[in-house]
Parts: structure tokens; C-alpha cells; sequence
């Protein structure tokens, strides 16, 4: 497997291929890989005949310095797993590589974020934009893949594709869980044992309001998810709201006309997670 870690090198290498007309996947990742990362490679592999991995944990998407040192950084392992189901290309730079200076640019990605994680983490879009149109533009793929995981994630790059007018697919890929029901997610292998057991919860309760959709006003469903986790002493939970898929602002009513996703996000100790779950289709 190629490790790329300069822009230059890694463009340089993708030039050959494109004027060949090969197509290239594009996987964007800040590494500690799990199986959801790898079915979105293993995607990639399907659809396109070179695929990308990118491995680059991005300072200015976090806006808590504890979160970004905490952060996992397995880059050897990393490789060991992706080398098992494909050959990638990865482009993992250092920081320097990525921002020889400061990235002043502010998107704005209007209502989307604003709410939810975009509401309780300020700046955390703005840092993704960067990253990503920057890694888009050395990449420059047909298709890049993203998880449903980071629902909202998902709505701020297509709006940043159409924004930008990037020439790229953007493919979202099913969520990938744990046996137990939790999201799998880099940041699961930084709770405690406690909060580990405590964790599949979250899924749990996610899956068991989607039975009570219409039995339960939306109101009272999203008070009583929050209720239920809230029950266990060692989660809480940030936000939980029902919105609908496009624009993501609250629904208020299950008679609206749009498919409906309840997001979440709890605090385990010290690690946040997110999750949602799609409650309705319309
Ligand atoms: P990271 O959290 O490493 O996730 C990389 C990609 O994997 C994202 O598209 C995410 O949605 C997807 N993913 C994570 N857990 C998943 C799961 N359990 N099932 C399916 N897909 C999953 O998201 C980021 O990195 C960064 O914000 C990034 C886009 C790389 C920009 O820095």
C-alpha cells in the first residue's frame, strides 16, 4: 500500500491516473479506522477503480484542545486494517502540510449549522469545510464516500459541493454498529468500561422510538428519549431533536411532508457520541 504524506506527491500520482480516465474513490477519515470506516472503503472499492483514504486528524474542527489531544492516532494499525481489504492509496500529512497557514476562510452553511452540533459545537463545520475542500481539491475524486453516521456532516459537504461547485458525487454510507446496537466510532475505544456498558443504550432506545412514532406526539417522543437515557446515571444526554433530512430544522408534526431523523448526541464521561436513527419515511 502507498503512503502519501506531501499534497504534491499524492496529486502528482493521481494525475497518472486520471488521464487515464480511471475513476478515483475518495474516503475521508481522522484515522483510529473501525469497520464503518472500512465499509465505506470497501465501497469505494466497488464503485471506482483507484480509492483514497485520507487520515489526517484536523485541528480546526475541534473545538475543545482535551477532545483533539485525547484524540486516537493509530496510523500503523490503521494501514494493517485497510490492507486487508483493498489497497488504498493513503495521504496521511502532518498538520504543517495541511496548513502551511492559517485557513481564515468562513463558510457559511446558513440554517444547517445551526443547529444541533453546529449549535453545541461552534466552529466545528467551519473547521470541516476547510478540511475537506482542501483535501477535495488535492483529490479531486469522482465520488467521495461519507458515513449517515454524521448525519449532519453529511447535509453541510453535499451543501458545500453545491456551494463550491465541486464536480464530485457525494455518497452517503450506512451507519455501521457494534453487535451490541452502539455506532461504531474512534471515539468508543476512549470510554471507560463503565460508560462502554452503558453506551448501547443510546441505540436502544433510538430503535425502540421508531415503533412509537404516531402513538407518541413528536414532542412527547423527544422528551421521552431524552427521559430514558437520561435514566442511566452515566449518560446524559446534550440534545436529542427530530428533524427532517434535507434541512435539518425541527419537525413538528409526523404529518409533514419530509422523511424524519432523530440525532443525537450524549455525554459518556468524558466522551461525547453521536447517533440517530431514521424515525420515518414520508
Ligand atoms: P471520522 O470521524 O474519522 O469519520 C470518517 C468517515 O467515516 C465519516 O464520513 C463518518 O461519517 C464515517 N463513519 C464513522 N463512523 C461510522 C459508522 N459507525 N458507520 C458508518 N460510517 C461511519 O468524519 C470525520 O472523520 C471528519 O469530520 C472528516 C470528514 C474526515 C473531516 O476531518
Amino acid at each position: 500500500m502507498k503512503l502519501f504524506t506531501t499534497r504534491n506527491e499524492l496529486k502528482e500520482a493521481l494525475d497518472a491516473y486520471r488521464n487515464q480516465g480511471k475513476s478515483i474513490g475518495f474516503v475521508p477519515t481522522m484515522g483510529a479506522l473501525h469497520e464503518g470506516h472500512l465499509s465505506l472503503v470497501s465501497q469505494a472499492g466497488k464503485e471506482n477503480e483507484l480509492v483514497v483514504v485520507s487520515i489526517f486528524v484536523n485541528p480546526t474542527q475541534f473545538n475543545n484542545p482535551a477532545d483533539l489531544e485525547r484524540y486516537p492516532r493509530t496510523l500503523e494499525e490503521d494501514m494493517k486494517k485497510l490492507a486487508t481489504i483493498g489497497d488504498p492509496m493513503v495521504f496521511a500529512p502532518s498538520v504543517e502540510e495541511m496548513y502551511p497557514e492559517p485557513d481564515t476562510r468562513q463558510f457559511n452553511f446558513g440554517d444547517l449549522e445551526t443547529v444541533m452540533e453546529g449549535r453545541f459545537r461552534p466552529g466545528h463545520f467551519n473547521g470541516v469545510g476547510q478540511i475537506v475542500s482542501k483535501l477535495f481539491d488535492v483529490v479531486m475524486p469522482r465520488r467521495a464516500y461519507f458515513g449517515l453516521k454524521d448525519f449532519q456532516q453529511l447535509a453541510i459537504i453535499k451543501e458545500m459541493v453545491r456551494q463550491l461547485h465541486y464536480d464530485i458525487e457525494i455518497v452517503p454510507c450506512e451507519i455501521v454498529r457494534e453487535a451490541d446496537g452502539l455506532a461504531m466510532s474512534s471515539r468508543n475505544q476512549l470510554l471507560t468500561s463503565e460508560h462502554r456498558a452503558a453506551a448501547p443504550v443510546i441505540s436502544q432506545i433510538l430503535f425502540e422510538a421508531k415503533k412509537l412514532v404516531g402513538e407518541k406526539s413528536v414532542e412527547e417522543l423527544t422528551a421521552w428519549v431524552q427521559e430514558k437515557i437520561n435514566k442511566s446515571p452515566l449518560l446524559e444526554v446534550e440534545y436529542f431533536e427530530i428533524v427532517d433530512d434535507n434541512y435539518l430544522q425541527p419537525v413538528k408534526t409526523w404529518d409533514e411532508p419530509t422523511v424524519k431523523v432523530g440525532c443525537i448526541a450524549v455525554h459518556a464521561g468524558k466522551v461525547r457520541l453521536i447517533d440517530n436513527v431514521i424515525l420515518e419515511k414520508h
